[in-house]
């Protein structure tokens, strides 16, 4: 994705938000507290520190789900940890320092649109009404990069059984926060903030669908997307949307931030398929974070015996971008 910038002049824009600019930024209010470098890091700008002063830590580790297995390693955390997409926080893979500027409590969460009776919900409520669980899912980013993560969480379709769609709701749309003060990635105007990402209300049914709440045994990191996120394993990365504010229940199909900014390259269903290339490049292979290696990718990320019923019918020109 961010080879995109590179053959544009949005390169310059993105120079607003770089990270040493915020590292530094951050250095400085520390520097105003009478902190040292020494001691932010062990305040949590690392991805350990995380847990330490979350209010929900002592639900993890959450039970494993043994349904969801994993045909590679898990990659280590320290690794992942470090290789986002977090376009909030800036462009490179290197946000997780930035990316602790996010402010997760208090958090809360709209439910919108065609549902019986439209709520906000505390992020610390929510996560204590469906019981969590942990699954070990792939992850495949559009790029040609993939790793495997123990998240935890609970089934989306346990939140839209809570929302009470109507029948007219045909999708749903997630939106992440908007706050340029906080994410100066967001100060970037080439890009169509806030980040927003949807599903059919029949892929929100289906048991893949995963709102994330945690991932290795604790509270999720903030570059990974706190204090909640989507993941949906057969599809593109891109369309599991991070730190998550609103959910609407719409008729209209919603346009992503990716496909809004590019739809010659991301569309609506982004299921991934190693025989569809990126216009730009293939997706036969995917650099598996962690080890490395060069691994084929499976069509619909190998969850196809899950998932491809959803799409019987359906034109395939279109479902793989
Ligand atoms: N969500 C938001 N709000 N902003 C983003 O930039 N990037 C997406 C997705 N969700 C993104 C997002 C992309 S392209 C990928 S591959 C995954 O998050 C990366 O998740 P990770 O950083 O936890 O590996």
């Amino acid at each position: 994705m961010v080879s995109i910038h590179r053959r544009h002049s949005w390169e310059i824009a993105e120079r607003f938000a770089t990270p040493e600019a915020l590292y530094l930024n951050r250095r400085s209010i520390l520097k105003s507290m009478g902190l040292g470098v020494a001691t932010a890091l062990s305040l949590g700008t690392g991805v350990a520190g995380a847990a330490e002063a979350d209010p929900t830590a002592d639900l993890y580790p959450a039970k494993k789900n043994d349904a969801y297995k994993l045909d590679r390693p898990i990659t280590p955390e320290e690794i992942n940890a470090h290789y986002n997409n977090f376009y909030e926080f800036g462009t490179s893979k290197d946000i997780a320092a930035n990316a602790q500027n996010l402010v997760i409590r208090p958090w809360e969460v709209a439910i919108d649109g065609f549902v019986e009776a439209p709520f906000t919900i505390d992020f610390d409520d929510l996560v204590r009404k469906i019981p969590l669980e942990t699954r070990l899912y792939r992850h495949r980013c559009v790029e040609a990069w993939s790793m495997t993560v123990p998240w935890a969480g609970f089934p989306l379709k346990s939140l839209v059984a809570m929302a009470k769609p109507q029948a007219s709701a045909k999708y749903v749309r997630f939106e992440t926060f908007l706050d340029p003060d906080m994410a100066s990635g967001q100060g970037n105007f080439l890009y169509p903030w806030p980040y927003i990402e949807g599903v059919t209300i029949e892929e929100a049914a289906n048991d893949l669908a995963f709102i994330v709440t945690g991932a290795y045994d604790k509270p999720v990191a903030k570059q990974h997307g706190a204090p909640l996120r989507l993941h949906l394993p057969w599809k593109y990365g891109f369309k599991s949307i991070k730190s998550i504010r609103k959910i609407s229940f719409v008729e209209e199909r919603p346009v992503g931030l990716w496909e809004a900014l590019q739809p010659s390259e991301y569309g609506f269903w982004a299921n991934v398929n190693p025989d569809v290339p990126h216009p730009r490049w293939s997706q036969a292979m995917e650099r598996e974070l962690g080890t490395g290696e060069m691994v084929p990718t499976l069509l619909f990320n190998g969850y196809g015996a899950e998932v491809a019923q959803l799409y019987t019918g359906m034109n395939p020109a279109t479902l793989y971008m």
